[in-house]
Formats: structure tokens, sequence, C-alpha cells
């Protein structure tokens, strides 16, 4: 059979696979090959490959689907060719892959893609060989600007998506190896610190010599907007400490830097918490950097004087909401600092790619900044990429928003705290307290704690509104973390209890051919080889759930896998009588792809749970 299909194929010559390459874009190489030979005039057509559900293996594992397409487009110059002649022809056109097994054409012009298990079974002693490698993508310098809490407020859920889906976002480019650069644009400048700091001076006089004892900087923060909106001559004083902060006045910018000190550090306790790295560049590192973006909108043309402030338009035909580039007491907006830092990102930090994480309800505001940004020739889309990764809010789980009891913002410290406390008493519920070791329980607590919050925010389509629920969260059962990491431990615990020796995995696999003739074992082989389609998906759309959902379907299947086929087999007396290898090697190789995927999505496995 391989012979005929060689022969037939002869028309494409063949093609080889790069190392690590995702499926689906090996398969639009074949296909743009074969599309280009047997259709010359239509060689620019975007090719369609679409993976075919696991259900109907009979039609292959991928389908090509350009072919009624064609056949239209055929049409309309009036050449009558039906899909199905289509079809045939891109198949004979078909370089000969090592990748595909076989080339069927079905249905209304379908052509299925049949995958060679042969080249699974090498994939995936690969795979175990070197570990999960990340498939060839063309590298960017990438900043991806996320969480950006302000300082002196509170630090709610919706920075806490943003800096989980930030993290696993820089998680996952890094995986593929671009260059990133982690930035918490801090709200750490503007108007709120005249009164900040005129409060200070006040409270502490000695603030200059001692760290003032601020312990909740949110009452700090009420006790001077109170005063400022009923003092008269608080409010000058305020505004006067903006001037002379803005303008680098040494108390000023101390006492500045102390309240600042004060909300840096509440904001590093959840990121350590969470496992977060970023790197502080908040507005007030744009302060210079605002002067000479308006100068340079103003050279330009750019400014329009409207009721004593200077606005800019988005675009020549003035329509849509202008930004306020300089307000009528000459200060600067949060329009600005985002028109300053895009110039600084693309044009000193050199990035060709930058990514928001901010909230869905400041989409108004990245599309404008976006515009302008290219209006005024800072972004040039032909080159660069820019995406405002957008999310719902968090709603309880009465469907309102998020709030305590007392109907106060959820502090996200007692947040993580109530999460600690359901999963230990989970785990003692399970009576886990009596197996594991002290230190074993409290790896375990907290892995299941923070996962849990992490992949509940992640399994979701971001855009949409998510209810926070931890006994939802805490399930496990379901496309849950606590599913997940009980069935990754289980999986790790098979080449452990077949009592030989699994450590080293290239020796191991020196005497064993990974074997796909059963049924349940080359579906789970098929599977685990669909992760670096995933990888590139999720970069290409920014969405984290299609990696959720990918875990959650591997583990589903290498359950039916183990349900079906023995790894290990015992005799009545317990006894191990026979070790099945390579169905180990499977184990092992699911472990290594969960893993890797738990790592971009920020969950942390426990050797025991
Ligand atoms: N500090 C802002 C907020 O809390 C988010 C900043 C997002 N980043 C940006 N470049 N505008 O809403």
């Amino acid at each position: 059979l391989r012979q005929s299909i060689a022969e037939e194929s002869k028309a494409g010559g063949s093609i080889e696979v790069q190392e690590n390459s995702s499926i689906t874009e090996h398969l639009h190489f074949v296909f743009a090959q074969a599309i280009a030979l047997a259709f010359p005039e239509y060689k620019d057509t975007p090719v369609s490959i679409a993976p075919v559900n696991s259900a109907s293996a009979k039609f292959g594992d991928y389908q090509c689907n350009n072919a009624m397409k064609l056949a239209k487009q055929l049409k309309e110059k009036g050449i009558n060719k039906s899909p199905g002649d289509i079809a045939t022809e891109i198949q004979r056109n078909c370089p000969v892959s090592p990748l595909i097994e076989k080339l069927e054409v079905a249905g209304a012009g379908f052509v299925n893609v049949f995958l060679s298990k042969n080249y699974a079974s090498q994939a995936l002693s690969g795979l175990l060989r070197n570990g999960v490698k990340p498939p060839p993508v063309p590298k960017r310098r990438v900043l991806i600007d996320f969480s950006s809490p302000n300082i002196a407020k509170q630090m709610h859920v919706g920075h806490l998506r943003s800096t989980i889906i930030g993290e696993s976002i820089c998680r996952l480019l890094e995986f593929l190896q671009h260059d990133v650069v982690r930035i918490n644009h801090l709200g750490d400048w503007g108007t709120q610190f005249g009164m900040l700091i005129a409060h200070l001076e006040d409270r502490f006089p000695n603030f200059l010599n001692e760290s003032p004892p601020i312990g909740d900087l949110q009452v700090f923060y009420k006790e001077s907007k109170k005063r400022f909106d009923e003092d008269e001559e608080f409010k000058k004083r305020a505004y006067s400490r903006v001037v002379s902060l803005q303008s680098g006045e040494p108390n000023s910018i101390k006492a500045w830097q102390l309240i600042c000190d004060v909300s840096r550090k509440e904001f590093q306790t959840i990121y350590n918490r969470l496992d977060v790295s970023i790197q502080e560049r908040g507005e007030s590192f744009y302060q210079s950097r605002m002067l000479s973006v308006v100068e340079f909108l103003r050279k330009k043309n750019l400014l329009e004087p409207d009721e004593g402030r200077e606005i800019m338009w988005p675009d020549e035909s003035k329509t849509g909401i202008p930004l306020t580039i300089v307000k009528s007491d000459g200060g600067f907006t949060y329009d600005t600092s985002d028109m300053a830092a895009i110039r600084h990102r693309l044009e000193e930090e050199k990035c060709s790619w930058i990514i928001y994480v901010v909230d869905a309800g400041q989409s108004t505001h990245f599309n404008t900044i976006f515009k302008a940004a290219e209006r005024c020739g800072i972004l040039d889309r032909a080159v660069h990429r820019v995406d405002h990764v957008q999310f719902g809010v968090v709603l309880g789980e009465d469907g309102k928003k998020f709030k305590t009891r007392s109907g106060d913002t959820v502090k996200l410290s007692d947040l993580l705290d109530e999460g600690m406390k359901r999963s230990l008493n989970q785990l003692e519920s399970r009576g886990r307290n009596d197996v594991l070791t002290p230190q074993e329980l409290k790896d375990a607590q907290e892995a299941v704690a923070y996962s849990c919050i992490k992949y509940a925010d992640l399994c979701h389509n971001r855009i949409s509104d998510y209810i926070f629920s931890f006994d939802k969260m805490l399930e496990d059962r379901g496309n849950t973390a606590v599913y997940l990491l009980y069935t990754y431990t289980r999986i790790c615990s098979i080449a452990r209890n077949s009592g030989e020796d699994f450590s080293d995995l290239a020796k191991v696999l020196e005497g064993v051919n990974i074997d796909l003739s059963h049924e349940k074992e080359w579906k789970l082989a098929k599977t685990l080889l669909k992760m670096h389609d995933i990888l590139i998906k999720c970069s290409n759309e920014l969405f984290l759930h299609f990696l959720c959902e990918f875990c959650y379907e591997v583990c589903t299947v290498f359950t039916e896998f183990y349900d079906s086929c023995y790894c290990i087999e015992k005799n009545k007396a317990g006894e191990i009588i026979a070790v099945n290898r390579s169905r180990i090697l499977l184990c092992e190789a699911t472990a290594a792809v969960l893993r890797q995927s738990f790592f971009i999505l920020g969950l942390k496995p426990v050797a025991k749970i």
C-alpha cells in the first residue's frame, strides 16, 4: 500500500518534517505545495486544515477542505470541476511526508490525512529523550503589560485576572523562545499623589528621617481624599505638591517613594504567592517621555484645542473618542502616558509585539491608542503586532459583582488565604493528613489552592465574565485543576510502582520501541502529539483555555487507555508478573506533556497528593 501511495505522490516529490513541528503547520506546507502544483493560479489560497474528531477516526486524523472553495472559484471562471476531482488532484500532488501514512479523498471533496504510527512512535521517543521541545516559530521581541495595579488603591480581582492571564502568556511565549519583556505598568503617577503627599506631611512630619508606619494605605488614601474634598487650603497644597513632584523636587519625590513602597510590598507578597515575576515600570517612568511625545504630536499638528484641553483624534475623520493629551491645567492623563509608553516600547525597547492584558472595560481606550499611534507614525501594523488581551469581570456565586458579604471589594490576600483554608479542608476530608508527611501535606495544600484559583480563571474563554466559586474549582471531577493534578500524580506513580527503573528514559528507550498497535495506545499518542498545534493556536489567538481543554483531553484519553491497556500485570497474590515497558513509556510521555502544559498554566504538580 505504501508503495502505491508513493507512486501516486511522485508528482509532489517528498518533504521532510522539521523537528518538533506542529502537525497542522506541517500539513499546511504539504497542501500548500500540492495546491501550488495542481492549481498554480491558486498557489496563494490559504490552506485549510482541520483536525478530525476522534470519534470519526475512519475519516483520518486531519483533513484538508480546500477543494470545495476551489470548485466554486473555478466555476466563476467558467471551469466546471467537481470538488471530488479537485481533491483527487490535490491528493496526487501532495509531497510524500514521513508524517503521513495515507491520504484519501472522501465525501464532498475532503482530503483525509491518516498519520503514520511509525512517525508518531519516533516523535514520542524524541520527546522522552529530549523533553518536550517547542515547535519552531519566527521569534519576536514581545512586551507584555500585565497586572498593573494602582498605588494606594486596592489590587482587585480584575488585577488578579490580569496577573494570572499575563503570567501564563509570558510563560507560553517564553517557551516558544520569544524574547519576552514582562512589564508592570503601575499606576504610580498622577494628581492623587498631591493629596497623598500633603497628607503624609501632616500625619508623619518626620517622614524624611523615619519610614512612616502606614499600615493600611487604603485608609490613608480615604482620609486624604476626604480632606481634599472638604478643605480648600489642603486642596491648594495638594495641587502644589503635584507640581513639585512632577518637577522632581527631592522632598516630594521622597514622600512619593515612601507611599509607593507601601503598596509595592503588598503587591509583591501576592506575586510571590502566585509565583509571578514581573518588572516594574510604572506610569512615572514615562514623565520625560510624555513631555517629548506631546512635542512630537504638536509638531505633527495632531493636537487640537478643546475647551482648554489639547486633544488628539484617532483618525482624520474625527469620529470616535479623542484622546486627552494635555489637560486644561497643563497636566497629563492616562492617555498621554499610554501614548508615551507605546512609543517607548516600539522605538526604544524595539519590541515588535505588545500585549496589553487589561479588562474589557478599557477596550475603547486601547483601540483609540492603537489608532492614534498609527496615525502619528509610531505604530506600523505591517511590522508590529499589538493586542489588547481583554477579559470579563469576576462575578460572585450570586451572579453579581464579586464582593465580600459586607459588600466591600475582596482583598486579594484574604482570597488566597481562603483558598488555602479550603484546600486543606479538602485534603483532610480525604484523610490525606494521615498519609502524607507534614511537608507533603503543605506542598499539596499550596499546589491545590493556587492551581485551582489560576485554572478556574484560565479554563474559560477569557472574554466572558466568570463566576468565582471555590466549591466549583475544588471539584475533583470535570475540567478542574484538582482533577488534572490527581491524574498527573497517578500517572507518575505507574512507573514508580513497576518495580523497574525508569529514571533514565534514554536508556530504557534503547531496548524498547513504542508500540501503538492497540487502538487506545494510538489514540493517546495522537492526542499527545497535538500539543504543538495547541501551543501555536494559543499564541496566535492569545487564548489559554485551548491549552486547558487540551490538558483535560489528555487526562481523559489517558484514563481510557489505562482502563483498557495493562501497563503492569499482577498475579492473584499481587506480585508483578509482567511489565509492559512500551506502555509505561507512554505514561511517561503523557506526564511530560502535562508537566510542560501545567508549567505554562502556572499549575504546580506535586509528587504526592
Ligand atoms: N492601572 C490600570 C488599571 O488599573 C491598568 C494599566 C494597564 N496598562 C496600560 N498600559 N494602560 O486600570
